[in-house]
């Protein structure tokens, strides 16, 4: 298995005769592997059936001249104007009933029958055309499937497909009619088609109706991305297949979009948008690469992670000294085995000319070739250690897109966000140095020793059972305000007190709640009432009011008319223990409660550092890998295991990371011992 580094690479950008410069240049970086031909259907195919792949062949060949493979993006994120011309039905409407216009990329609707017959024909003749290149190493369907689409798209369509989604669902009207609830304003349908997408309506929608588009929404991408995987599959099998993932991005399923994938990719720009100084906190981008490793628990690649400022109208801030090294080591350290930097120079034209590549405008080498220079040829001896052993954490958090959607459609409080709430509770174990994993509701949670699952706002008796089950035997779990309150259709269960038959096993009951606004609810963290307690802090934006039965209480409310009342739980069950939090704590509470998980659960931690210093844990085949990863800009200390020393053989100060800087320390793995 070779080590990749590469860059996405637009040959097509630049004149012929630079080619030879650039993949020099490459070659001397100690790349490997380039991404092309994402959006370049203009130019694969000018006019219907008029293939011209001469141009990318000779690419490929001259890259490969210096020792450089090629991943092909298949280019139907941007169907070329000839198309649209011959087929503008291809154009995306959206809820206002206005169609998009020709322009920007992304410009097309997923259901429409032409659109999927152009690109039947475009990347059967692709796939037909390098299923023999030995340098055509895997292919990439489409560019970030989900982005640009937001609510996708509302034609006729659209709504016809919607409209057969729900019959294969409900299998009769009648049985939508009941399940959704369309009693209600006289919202009752005789036949599915006329149940509409949902356009903007004077007042609000029915939530059944909402939950189900945005989940049609997602398996028309899945579709969409799988017509194309179909073909390449049938006709390279040999080659693999991935897609560029978006972290934590959440229009599309990626559990169900990655399970058609050989491997994952994600796309990172820490600095994030122009318009967000100075970027994605170090918290979340870790949860980004922790997230896009458990969608397919399988190591992934970064197919585009930033490699100068960001921009357009604006421009973001110039990555520090440092920083590429660091963003590349904060990748690999998570799980990611092959990086690849968007983009290789900057663009001179076209809407992106200020989102900058490694080479400036001017394509003259500068800080950045050299830096990532550096760290390409520090990173392949580790790289060749480590690829392909997945990074396994003790703990996971439940990740469910069909909560977030439901969450969305009716946030209670204005600022409740479900995946805002994933952040902050993985934030309280990445704090602590505690690694973390995402599952899916299908995945066995009994390899967990503790499972978070926030906001089980939607409940069926499979889950129920799967929940107590894992608890029964041996689990922690972790359950939070708004669980159990909806069935799948997101209709309100009515048959028991909050939150249903979960409240057995957490021995509570719920009779009662407030959605705080505009209001600071005290709180107070009593723990297990031996040690610390006292911990004053702030419940928000939602809380449940809680009745115990069999459960112990760990925080109370310290004013409003339920104080004094429990706010988290815990309550013995079978072998494993549950935990409640009614309310959405501060981090200070939130700390509290992870450091008596840890406890409770017996997690490992990986040791201690400051704010925004992490450590992250790679196994190797010889070695094991210690990242200590320094977010800030100026040097701090960490304090881990001594048995660690560092890679580069730095004995002084051996425990302080400069700024943006990370130290690697190792120890002979247990498979070397
Ligand atoms: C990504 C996209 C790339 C490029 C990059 C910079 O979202 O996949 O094609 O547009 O952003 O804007
Ligand atoms: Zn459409």
């Amino acid at each position: 298995m070779s080590v990749f580094f590469g860059v996405d690479y637009y040959p097509e950008h630049w004149a012929r005769d630079r080619w030879e410069t650039d993949a020099k240049l490459m070659q001397e970086m100690g790349l490997n592997i380039v991404r092309m031909g994402e959006f370049s259907w203009a130019k694969f195919e000018p006019g219907e059936g008029e293939f011209h792949f001469e141009w990318l062949d000779e690419a490929i060949a001259l890259l490969a001249g210096h020792g450089i493979k090629t991943l092909i993006g298949t280019p139907t994120a941007a169907p070329p104007a000839w198309i649209i011309e011959k087929d503008p039905d291809i154009l995306p409407v959206d809820s206002q009933g206005q169609q998009k216009g020709f322009g920007g990329r992304h410009h097309d609707c997923q259901s429409n029958v032409k659109y999927r017959e152009h690109i039947r024909r475009l990347v059967t003749a692709m796939a037909e055309h390098y299923k023999d290149n030995e340098n055509v190493v895997g292919w990439q369907i489409d560019n970030e499937l989900g982005n640009s689409h937001e609510d996708l798209c509302m034609c006729d369509s659209c709504r016809h497909a919607f409209q057969q989604w729900l019959k294969k669902k409900y299998g009769s009207i009648e049985n939508l009619n009941k399940e959704w609830g369309t009693v209600f304003w006289s919202q009752d349908y005789d036949k599915f088609s006329q149940i509409p997408a949902p356009k903007v309506t004077p007042t609000m929608h029915n939530p059944s109706l909402l939950l189900d588009w945005k989940r049609f929404c997602s398996d028309l991408v899945v579709d969409f991305q799988k017509l194309q995987v179909d073909i390449i599959k049938s006709i390279c099998p040999h080659q693999p297949v991935t897609h560029n993932l978006m972290g934590l991005y959440d229009k599309t399923d990626y559990f169900d979009l990655a399970s058609d994938l050989d491997f994952a990719s994600n796309d990172q720009y820490p600095t994030g948008y122009y318009f967000t100084p100075p970027g994605q906190p170090s918290y979340e981008i870790s949860a980004c690469l922790d997230f896009i490793r458990s969608v397919k628990k399988k190591n992934f690649w970064m197919m585009e992670l930033e490699s100068g400022p960001t921009g357009g109208a604006f421009i973001g801030r110039m990555p520090r000294p440092g920083q590429l090294r660091l963003w590349t080591l904060h990748c690999i350290a998570h799980g990611s085995d092959t990086i690849v930097y968007f983009r290789w120079r900057t663009c001179l034209f076209g809407t992106e000319q200020f989102w900058h590549g490694i080479l400036p405008h001017n394509g003259v080498p500068g800080r950045r070739y050299q830096e990532l220079k550096d760290t390409v040829a520090e990173m392949v001896p580790v790289l060749k250690d480590i690829q392909g052993i997945v990074p396994k954490a003790e703990a996971a958090i439940l990740f469910s897109y069909d909560q977030n959607n439901a969450i969305k459609i009716q946030p209670h409080h204005p600022e409740l966000d479900y995946i805002e709430q994933v952040k902050k509770y993985y934030d309280s174990f990445y704090e602590r140095n505690i690694p973390l994993d995402f599952i899916s509701e299908t995945e066995d949670f009994q390899d967990y020793k503790l499972v978070i699952a926030p906001l089980q706002f939607l409940m069926d008796a499979a889950l129920e059972d799967k929940l107590m089950e894992y608890v029964k035997k041996g689990g922690r779990l972790v359950l939070t305000m708004r669980t159990g309150v909806k069935n799948r259709n997101n209709v309100c269960m009515g048959d028991m007190p909050l939150p249903g038959r979960l409240g057995g096993m957490l021995g509570i009951k719920i009779e009662d709640y407030d959605c705080p606004l505009g209001l600071t609810v005290k709180l107070e963290w009593t723990g297990t009432g031996i040690k610390d307690p006292g911990q004053e802090g702030v419940a928000d934006k939602w809380c449940d009011i809680v009745t115990l039965g069999d459960a112990k209480p760990l925080a109370f409310y310290r004013s409003e008319y339920y104080k004094d009342t429990p706010a988290v739980t815990v309550n013995s069950y079978g072998a494993g223990k549950a935990y409640y939090v009614a309310t959405e704590p501060d981090k200070h509470i939130l700390g509290q409660l992870a450091e008596l998980l840890r406890e409770e659960a017996g997690l490992e931690s990986l040791g201690e550092s400051p704010k925004d210093v992490e450590l992250t844990l790679r196994k190797g085949r010889a070695r094991d890998y210690l990242f200590a990863i320094n977010h800030t800009d100026c040097g701090q200390e960490v304090r881990i295991d001594r048995m660690w020393k560092r890679l580069d053989g730095c004995r002084e100060n051996a425990f302080v990371v400069g700024g943006y800087g990370v130290n690697i320390y190792t120890r002979q793995s247990d498979a070397g011992q």
